[in-house]
């Protein structure tokens, strides 16, 4: 992997292109990521349109040492623009473009299936060729959030935009190469993660 500076590309596969919840979590890990590697930024979803073409934006995604996707849920699965985006990088299966490239994941939802597009889209990645760091996919909830504001402590072990740190760093860390690699984790609850929660 790179020695010099990694250069991480942002892939925004949000419907909603550049004014969407994923450009606010993007633009979060750019100011995150920006201390250890040349972050560049592509967005999927044109205002034009029709989203960015795999053949216009494929010297990007070759140039890139790892990667950092981030979509909405929607009916369960990732954001059509990725599923097109997806469709037509599978030429590229199994080539440089991809090989033991780093990916992490930053998914959305309102409340239910984002977990099941984390998981089926981090299985896709690695069949294309890349590979994953620990700690490297999350899924923000605004059901979570609001649990959150209302009982901090009830809503401790949810994940949250704080752990987009770790995801960050751990992406960044995989980016450099070089061993032994100084992972991160987010909190784990270890006390009560099988305790009854059902009156
Ligand atoms: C068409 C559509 C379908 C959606 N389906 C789901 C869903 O199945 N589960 C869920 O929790 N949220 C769902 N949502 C909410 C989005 O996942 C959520 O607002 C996300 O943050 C959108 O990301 P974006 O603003 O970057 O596009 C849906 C939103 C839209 C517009």
């Amino acid at each position: 992997m790179a020695s010099r500076r990694p250069c991480i590309l942002l892939l925004n596969a949000s419907l909603a292109g550049d004014s969407g919840n994923t450009a606010v979590l993007l633009a979060e890990a750019r100011r995150l990521l920006a201390r250890r590697a040349s972050v560049a930024a592509l967005t999927l979803a044109q205002p034009s349109g029709a989203p960015l073409a795999f053949d216009t934006i494929r010297p990007q995604l070759v140039a890139a040492d790892a990667f950092l996707f981030g979509t909405g849920t929607h009916w369960d699965s990732w954001s059509s623009v990725l599923q097109k985006f997806l469709e037509d990088a599978t030429p590229a299966e199994g080539t440089a473009l991809w090989l033991g490239k780093p990916a992490a994941v930053v998914v959305s939802e309102h409340s239910v299936g984002g977990k099941g597009v984390l998981s089926r889209l981090q299985g896709v990645l690695v069949t294309l060729g890349c590979t994953l760091p620990p700690m490297s996919g999350l899924v923000i909830s605004r059901a979570a959030s609001i649990a959150s504001e209302h009982d901090a402590d009830a809503a401790h072990d949810f994940w949250c935009r704080e752990d987009l740190r770790v995801v960050c760093h751990n992406l960044a860390e995989a980016a450099a190469g070089g061993a032994p690699s100084r992972w991160k984790t987010w909190p784990v609850d270890r006390a009560d993660f099988a305790a009854r929660w059902l009156a």
